[in-house]
C-alpha cells in the first residue's frame, strides 16, 4: 500500500480551515479570538472547548484534549491517521499525494502461497479423479451443493489415505518441509502423514484470492473434530482472515452490507441461493481485526447468529468488540435466526428472498445493547434499573466515535426515562476501566492475603509437590497468576494456540494449564465443563477448576488476550530470575558465583 507523502501531511494545516471542519461536527460560536462550544470529548454544558483559526488548533480547558485538524478527526470520527487524512482531503477537496515506497516482503510468503495453490489444485483434482471420490461427491450432493458452487469455492477432497498429499510432493524437499510448516503434513511416531484425511476440503483465500489455508469437513458423524483447519503461519492468521471475503467481492455488484455468519457451509449455501455478500469467521469469535476489515469493506455489517444460547452469547461478544471500532459511516446490525436453524438450513427451508428480508430487518446495535442488558436485570425495580444504567454506561464509554457515543447516551436516557445530564453524571462517576484491566477484573481478582489457605499446589498436578510451610511471596504470586490464566482460558478458549502451548510447556508446574491449552486448541467451541472433564478424578484440581469456572471476567477477547499474554510473560520472567537466584545460591565457590553473575551481565548487555 502506498504511503501518504510527508510533505502533504506537513502542509495540510495550511490548506484547510479547522474551524470549518470542526463546525460541521460541533456547532461553534465566535467568542473573542476563538470559536467555542461544549467539549465533544468530555461532554458538559459549559463552552470549554476552543478552536483557534489562526493557530489551526483546538483545546478543551476542562479535560485538556487538544491538537490539530487531523487529531480532531481521528478522535471524533474514530479513524486511524491515514483515514483521517483521507476524510479531510475529501471534505476539503484536496488530492492526496502518495510516496511510491514499497514494503519489503518476506520471501517465504511467495513460496507458501505458491505451494498452497498447488495443494488446492491437488485436492480439487482428487474430487474429480480419485477412485474414492464417490463418498465426497455423495456428501456434497447430500448437502445440496451444485457443481457450479463447488467450482466457485474450489472445493476438494482429502482421501482416506494418510499419504496421498505427501506422495504427491515427495520429490521436492523444500515443499515437503513447507507442507509441515503449514500444518498440512504432520510428523508421527511411524513417519510423516497427511493432516487432512477423509474430508471435504474448503480452501481459505485471502482477500486477494490467494489460497492461504484449508478447512476440512468430516463426512462421518462419529468423527470427533467436525472441522479441522490448517495451522496458523506467516500467510494465515485466523483472527485476521474471513472465509468468503474474496468470493463476496468477486461475485457481488455492490457492498451495501456484509453478512457475517458462523460456518463455511453457511457461506457456500448462501452463495448458492444467490446471497453473495457473506463471510464467516474461522471457528473463532469476531476479532477487532475482523471488524476493521469489515468496515473497510462495507458500511453495514450484519452479524448473523443462530437463535440458540451459544448464538446469543457469540453476538454479545461481537457487540462488545464492535463498540471501540465503530466510526463515522459504519453501522453494525444483529440478525438472530430461529432456534435450531443456521443460515444454511434456513435458506434451504425458505426462499432467498425471505432470508434477505430477515437481513434487512436486522436489529440495530443500540436495540440489541439495550434489550440484552434489560433482560439481564429486573428492569421494573429501582435496583434493576440502576444496575442497567451502570452496565450500559460502562459499555457506551467504550465507544470511541464521539458523535455515536453521545447518541447512545441520549438513547439510554430515553430508555430509563431520565435526563441526559443525569445519565452523563453516572458515567462520569464510574471508575475508569478498559486500560486498567484490574478494574474490569475485580470479580476474578485473587485474594493474595489468603492464598496459602487454598491448596494451590493442585495446579502443578504433581504428586511429589514438596510440602510448603509458608510459600515465598513469589511462589504465591505465581499461583495467583496461574489461576488468572486458567480463568481466562476457561472463558476464552480461543486464547490457546500453538505458540502459547510452547510457552506454557516451558513453565514449571504448569501441567494443568498445559492440558487445558491442548484441549482448547482441538476444539475452540468446547464448553467449560468439557474442558475440565479430564480432571474429574483428581478431586483437588477439579474442585479448584470448578471454582475458577464461576469467575467470569468482563473482558473483550482482545483485552483477554492481552491480559493472558502479559501474565505469561510475567511468569516467564519470574521463573527466569528464580532459576538464576537458585543457581547462584547453589554455586559452591565464590568463583562459580562470579562466573554466573558475569554470564547474566553479558546476556543483559546483548539484550
Ligand atoms: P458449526 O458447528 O456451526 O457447523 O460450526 P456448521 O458450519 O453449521 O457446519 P455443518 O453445517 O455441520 O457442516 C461453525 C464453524 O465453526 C468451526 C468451523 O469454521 C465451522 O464452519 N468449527 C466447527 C471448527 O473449526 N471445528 C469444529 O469441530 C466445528
Ligand atoms: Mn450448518
Amino acid at each position: 500500500m502506498p504511503y501518504i507523502s510527508q510533505s502533504f501531511i506537513d502542509d495540510l494545516p495550511n490548506q484547510i480551515d479547522i474551524v470549518d471542519l470542526i463546525n460541521k461536527r460541533v456547532p461553534l460560536k465566535k467568542s473573542g479570538s476563538d470559536y467555542r462550544a461544549p467539549c465533544p470529548f468530555h461532554g458538559g454544558k459549559n463552552r470549554n472547548f476552543a478552536v483557534n483559526a489562526h493557530k489551526q488548533f483546538y483545546h478543551c480547558f476542562k479535560c485538556g484534549e487538544s491538537g490539530g485538524a487531523i487529531s480532531f478527526i481521528q478522535k471524533f470520527d474514530n479513524l486511524d491517521f491515514v483515514e483521517a487524512i483521507e476524510t479531510i482531503a475529501t471534505e476539503c477537496g484536496l488530492t492526496i499525494e502518495y510516496d511510491s515506497n514499497s514494503t519489503p516482503v518476506d520471501p517465504r510468503i511467495e513460496r507458501y502461497r505458491a505451494l498452497s495453490k498447488k495443494v488446492g489444485e491437488f485436492y480439487m483434482s482428487q474430487l474429480r479423479n480419485s477412485p474414492a471420490k464417490a463418498k465426497a461427491v455423495d456428501y456434497a450432493k447430500s448437502r445440496g451443493l451444485s457443481g457450479e458452487i463447488a467450482k466457485r469455492f474450489e472445493l476438494g477432497f482429502a482421501t482416506p489415505s494418510n499419504k496421498d498429499l505427501l506422495l504427491h510432493f515427495k520429490d521436492n524437499e523444500q515443499e515437503l518441509a513447507d507442507l509441515k510448516t503449514l500444518g498440512l503434513v504432520k510428523e508421527g511416531q511411524y513417519g510423516d502423514y497427511d493432516f487432512f484425511r477423509d474430508r471435504l476440503m474448503f480452501p481459505i483465500h485471502n482477500a486477494k484470492g490467494n489460497i492461504i489455508a484449508f478447512g476440512g469437513r468430516a463426512f462421518d458423524k462419529e468423527v470427533k473434530a467436525k472441522y479441522l483447519n490448517s495451522s496458523e503461519s506467516v500467510i494465515f492468521s485466523k483472527s485476521r482472515e474471513l472465509y468468503g471475503l474474496y468470493h463476496a467481492r468477486k461475485n457481488s455488484r455492490s457492498m451495501d452490507y456484509m453478512l457475517v455468519v458462523e460456518g463455511y457451509m453457511d457461506v457456500v449455501a448462501l452463495h448458492q441461493a444467490g446471497i453473495t455478500k457473506v463471510v464467516a469467521t474461522l471457528g473463532t469469535a469476531t476479532s477487532t481485526e475482523h471488524l476493521q476489515i469489515l468496515i473497510r469493506t462495507t458500511n453495514v455489517v450484519v452479524f448473523c447468529f443462530d437463535g440458540d444460547e451459544a448464538g446469543r452469547s457469540a453476538a454479545w461478544k461481537a457487540l462488545q468488540n464492535s463498540l471501540s471500532v465503530i466510526k463515522a459511516g459504519a453501522t453494525f446490525k444483529f440478525l438472530f435466526l430461529p432456534d435450531g436453524e443456521d443460515p444454511d438450513s434456513l435458506v434451504k427451508k425458505e426462499s432467498a428472498k425471505a432470508f434477505e428480508k430477515r437481513i434487512s430487518k436486522a436489529q440495530t446495535l443500540s436495540q440489541f445493547l439495550f434489550d440484552h442488558l434489560q433482560a439481564e436485570v429486573d428492569f421494573n425495580t429501582i435496583e434493576g434499573k440502576t444496575l442497567f444504567l451502570e452496565k450500559a454506561t460502562r459499555l457506551i464509554k467504550l465507544v470511541n466515535y464521539k458523535a455515536y457515543q453521545q447518541q447512545l447516551m441520549q438513547g439510554l436516557a430515553q430508555v430509563v426515562d431520565q435526563n441526559i445530564d443525569q445519565v452523563r453524571s453516572i458515567a462520569e462517576q464510574q471508575a475508569p476501566q478498559a486500560q486498567d484491566s484490574s478494574a474490569v477484573y475485580t470479580d476474578i481478582d485473587v485474594d493474595y492475603e489468603h492464598l496459602d489457605e487454598i491448596d494451590m499446589s493442585s495446579f502443578s498436578d504433581s504428586r511429589h509437590y514438596p510440602p510448603v510451610r509458608k510459600p515465598p511471596a513469589s511462589q504465591v504470586n505465581m499461583k495467583a497468576l496461574m489461576s488468572k490464566m486458567i480463568t481466562l482460558l476457561l472463558n476464552y478458549p480461543t486464547l490457546a494456540d500453538s505458540t502459547t502451548e510452547v510457552r506454557v510447556r516451558a513453565i514449571e508446574n504448569s501441567q494443568v494449564l498445559l492440558e487445558l491449552v491442548r484441549s482448547a486448541q482441538m476444539n475452540e467451541d468446547i464448553s467449560q465443563s468439557e474442558l475440565i472433564k479430564p480432571f474429574q478424578d483428581k478431586q483437588g484440581v477439579y474442585n479448584r477448576l470448578q471454582q475458577l469456572c464461576t469467575l467470569e471476567p468482563r473482558l473483550s477477547e482482545v483485552q483477554a488476550r492481552d491480559e493472558f499474554l502479559a501474565i505469561l510473560t510475567a511468569i516467564e520472567n519470574q521463573q527466569k530470575s528464580e532459576r538464576i537466584k537458585s543457581s547462584i545460591h547453589h554455586a559452591h565457590t565464590l568463583k562459580d558465583q562470579q562466573k554466573i553473575m558475569k554470564g547474566i551481565l553479558k546476556a543483559k548487555r546483548k539484550a
